[in-house]
Parts: C-alpha cells; sequence; structure tokens
C-alpha cells in the first residue's frame, strides 16, 4: 500500500512528561482516519508534530515517502502548503472580518488580494452553508457554529490534499455537530482530500471515520474499520466508545 502518511516510533516528552512514547501509524490517500482518546494523551501533540509546530524527540513522519521530520524554512512551507487545518476551539483571529480570515494562509498573512481574496472567501462560506454577509463579521459576532463553520471554509479553502480536524465538534449542540459532520464528509469527498481528525464525539467518530485509532498510553493501542468500533475486543476501546468510568483507564474524579 502506498500511503499518504506514515508515522513511525513517533516520541514526544515535555521535561520528564512522556507524551508520544512510539506511535506507528499509516493513512492511505483519500482515506478518512480518526484518532479516540482521552484527554491528555497528546492527539492534539501529534498532530502538531506533523504539522511542524512541535519537534518530536525521535521518530519519522513521511508524506508520501518524504521525511517531514527536520524540515525547514522553504521545505517546511512547501510541505505545509498541502495540507488544511481545523485547530481545536477554532483559532480564528478575532482582529480580522472572516473573509481575511479564510484567506489567511493563502495570502501568506499579508493583506493582499482585497477583491479577488473576499470573493474567494464567499464561495467557501458557501460550501459550509453560511451567506455571503457573514465575510464581513468579525468571528467574535457569530455563535460557536458559525465559527466552526468558518474554520472549516478556512481548513478547505486553498483545495489542501490532506486536511487535519482537531476536535472539529466540541461545544456544538448535537444538532449543529451533525451538520458539521456532514459538511466535513461532503468536502473532504469533494476535495478528494486525505483527512485525520481528532475527537472524542463518538457521533462524530462514526460520521467521518473510515477508520479509527486509539491513543493511549503514548501508542496506538488499536486501530481498525469503523465498522469493527463496536466489536473490538479491546477493554480500552470499548470503555472509551461507551464512555463507561469503570474500566482499565482509571480517571481521577476530581480532574
Ligand atoms: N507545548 C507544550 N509544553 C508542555 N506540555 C505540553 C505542551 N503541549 C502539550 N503538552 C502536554 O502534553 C499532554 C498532551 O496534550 P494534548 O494537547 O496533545 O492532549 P489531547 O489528547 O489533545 O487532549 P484533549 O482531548 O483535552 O484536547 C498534556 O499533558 C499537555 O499538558
Ligand atoms: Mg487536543
Amino acid at each position: 500500500m502506498t500511503e499518504r502518511l506514515k508515522i513511525s516510533g513517533l516520541k514526544k516528552a515535555f521535561g520528564s512528561k512522556v507524551v508520544l512514547d512510539g506511535v506507528d501509524l499509516s493513512v492511505a490517500p483519500g482515506e478518512s482516519l480518526v484518532i479516540i482518546g482521552g484527554s491528555g494523551t497528546g492527539k492534539s501533540v501529534l498532530l502538531k508534530c506533523i504539522l511542524g509546530l512541535i519537534k518530536p524527540d525521535a521518530g519519522s513522519i513521511l508524506l508520501d515517502g518524504k521525511e517531514l521530520v527536520g524540515l525547514k524554512g522553504r521545505a517546511l512551507e512547501e510541505a505545509r502548503a498541502r495540507f488544511g487545518m481545523l485547530f481545536q476551539g477554532g483559532a480564528l483571529f478575532d482582529s480580522l472580518p472572516v473573509w481575511r480570515n479564510i484567506t489567511f494562509a493563502l495570502t501568506q498573512g499579508k493583506l493582499g488580494g482585497g477583491a479577488q481574496m473576499r470573493k474567494l472567501a464567499i464561495e467557501n462560506l458557501t460550501k459550509v452553508g453560511l451567506e455571503a454577509r457573514v465575510a464581513d463579521l468579525r468571528p467574535s459576532e457569530l455563535s460557536g457554529g458559525m465559527q466552526k463553520r468558518v474554520a472549516l471554509a478556512r481548513a478547505i479553502a486553498a483545495k489542501p490534499e490532506i486536511i487535519f480536524f482537531d476536535e472539529p465538534t466540541t461545544g456544538l449542540d448535537p444538532i449543529r455537530a451533525d451538520v458539521i459532520n456532514a459538511l466535513i464528509r461532503e468536502q473532504v469527498t469533494a476535495l478528494g482530500a486525505t483527512a485525520l481528525t481528532i475527537t472524542h464525539d463518538m457521533a462524530s467518530v462514526r460520521h467521518i471515520a473510515d477508520r479509527v485509532a486509539m491513543l493511549h498510553g503514548g501508542r496506538i493501542i488499536w486501530q481498525g474499520p469503523v465498522s469493527e468500533l463496536d466489536s473490538s475486543g479491546n477493554d480500552y476501546v470499548d470503555q472509551f466508545v461507551h464512555g463507561r468510568r469503570e474500566g482499565p483507564m482509571r480517571v481521577a474524579t476530581t480532574a
């Protein structure tokens, strides 16, 4: 199998705290992989390692067979240009109108290309079901669900080959979450993109995933097709999928 992304032996510690302890994971072209795992298990750290925002201590991340770890300057920018990203919490810039947020990466953060960029932003707003008038609002003037849609519009605006979604539905009611899930599926399919999503929302997992991988104790402890999620035979996966307090994963009740 030719892999779009192939992660091997990835390790990252912060001081004495080991977060990633040898992650092995591959994503095929056009596949939608969802990573599940408890809070603080290192899901966002894993994503940031792929994006080159955090430097891993060891291991390899291959993009179409080419090493991403250690890339700098122009080579890193070229690799990143193939990625779209929806950050946990949206991470929209409140100082900029919505349309500038959507085209931020396309203009490399510079404020050029006014009319053309605004038009492109509105096209992408339409794809996520928002009206053109939203383009001129500030992110702070939008509801949480609208902010997620804008963040999705930003993630797809550059027509990336690979899109990362970090908790795309957190904080939304179940109906709005379902709308975002459907939009993600639709837009990823329309672009023919490869998608890697992180979520604790099981409805999201079932909606978005072709394949699921569970991160626990710094490693991928289970992976399989979404159809096998309910019969994984893995106690950790079972506990997570059913949201049980009792199970192999102990959670301090004060946390
Ligand atoms: N830049 C950093 N410096 C130090 N520690 C960090 C840094 N980034 C993350 N961590 C730590 O790494 C661990 C994993 O964090 P991460 O954000 O990846 O968790 P997560 O699995 O995404 O959790 P959640 O589901 O709550 O988003 C946490 O203990 C966090 O405090
Ligand atoms: Mg996270």
